[in-house]
């Protein structure tokens, strides 16, 4: 019995890994607004607006966008599907780009590897241990740095993982970002919104009592300031990759600069990089997933983004997300969504935060086919911006 679930999981990743690039010129797409350059060319963009309205991937259609707010776009995204898989990836990043590019650049390698080595077999630990890894990379990068560019100890990443195998779909978060499905219910065409990933900010009743549970000692493990709740004062999210001052006293000293300096000594670890892993069989009524960074939900709840994507048709879902998240957050602020658009990346970042968002449409024949004909994805993110 064991064995035949093993023969049967095993099926999943083996057929992957082909290079970058061969995916991107397959992909379907419709409706970019220009010529994004390079290879297939068919991203679109749009001042600070890059965009894949549609594509083909396993399990159906899927729709990205991204919008940059920052001098530098911190926000990373990657999705990379096969005939027997799909793994879909949110980085936002904090503090600089570096880390979240890391894990763009290394996460996905480290999950087929891991995958590989126990024969395609794919749980909640391959996941885990995938992280683990891009963590322990990233530190290493940052040991050897520490000569030259000390402050890549202060950059850090939030990393939201979806992956869908053989009829599951594996979820696992660090940070902020959100992953939701919309799911028919009732016979009235209703589509509700369930939310499938948990956060890690200490904004967070849970979150706070998590880390006073695991710092007794420390009075100011969270501290409110400015009506934030901050993790030693300093930082929102609990866990994370990257972070190498929160994580490692080696890294929490001179040369970096003071504000991220603790006053005492630490004695273990702050931050913490093991995500939490949610296992959700799929079930034919379950109709899309938005993926999506703490950008949209700042401005968006999970029930209007629910009924956004169940009420517009699939090409363009994530821009029209992201445009809805920037009209809130121009309303906001009083002025028009025209006006905020003609802003300045360097000041931007006042008005809302990078936004990534990634929408993954399931079609359930596919799905229950277990097998399709569907050509390799690999697309990341906004990768040739600022
Ligand atoms: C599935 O959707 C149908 C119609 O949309 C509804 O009648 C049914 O109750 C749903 N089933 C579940 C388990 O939610």
């Amino acid at each position: 019995m064991l064995q035949a679930l093993m023969n049967l999981l095993s099926l999943c990743w083996r057929p992957f890994g082909r290079g970058d690039g061969e995916g991107l010129s397959s992909v379907g797409i419709v409706g970019a607004a220009n010529n994004g350059g390079g290879g297939g060319g068919r991203d679109g963009k749009d001042n600070m607006l890059w965009f894949r309205d549609f594509g083909k991937y396993a399990w159906g259609d899927f729709s990205m966008a991204v919008v940059q707010a920052n001098q530098v776009l911190e926000d990373q995204s990657q999705i990379e599907s096969g005939p027997f898989g799909t793994f879909v990836g949110v980085y936002d990043g904090h503090g600089g780009p570096e880390t979240a590019r890391y894990v763009c650049d290394n996460l996905f390698k480290h999950f087929q590897a891991i995958s590989a080595e126990s024969k395609g077999v794919v749980t909640a630990e391959t996941i885990q241990n995938a992280f683990l890894r891009t963590e322990e990379g990233f530190t290493a990068l940052v040991s050897e740095l520490w000569g030259t560019r000390p402050q890549v100890a202060t950059v850090g990443s939030c990393c939201l993982v979806g992956v869908i195998c053989q009829g599951t779909l594996f979820v696992a978060n660090l940070g902020d970002s959100r992953c939701v499905l919309g799911k028919k219910v009732g016979n009235t065409g209703e589509v509700a919104a369930i939310q499938l990933s948990t956060e890690h900010n200490a904004n967070l009743e849970e979150v706070r009592h998590e880390l006073k549970g695991l710092h007794p000692h420390d009075p100011q493990i969270v501290v409110l300031k400015h009506g934030v709740w901050r993790v030693k004062g300093i930082i929102q999210v609990s866990k994370s990759i990257g972070d190498a001052y929160m994580k490692h006293a080696r890294f929490n000293r001179e040369p970096i600069s003071a504000k991220f300096r603790l006053p005492e000594p630490m004695t273990m670890p702050i931050l913490s990089a093991e995500p939490t892993v949610l296992s959700h069989p799929l079930h034919p009524n379950d109709s899309f997933l938005i993926f999506a960074s703490d950008g949209l939900w700042e401005h968006l709840s999970n029930e209007q983004a629910v009924e956004i994507v169940h009420n517009h048709p699939h090409a363009g879902s994530a821009k029209r997300l992201v445009k809805t998240a920037l009209q809130e957050a121009a309303r906001k602020r009083e002025m028009r969504y025209s006006d905020l658009r003609k802003i300045d990346k360097k000041v931007r970042r006042h008005f809302h935060d990078d936004i990534t968002v990634i929408v993954l449409f399931l079609n359930h024949d596919l799905i229950s086919r277990g097998r399709v004909e569907e050509p390799p994805v690999s697309i990341k993110g906004a990768r040739d911006q600022g």
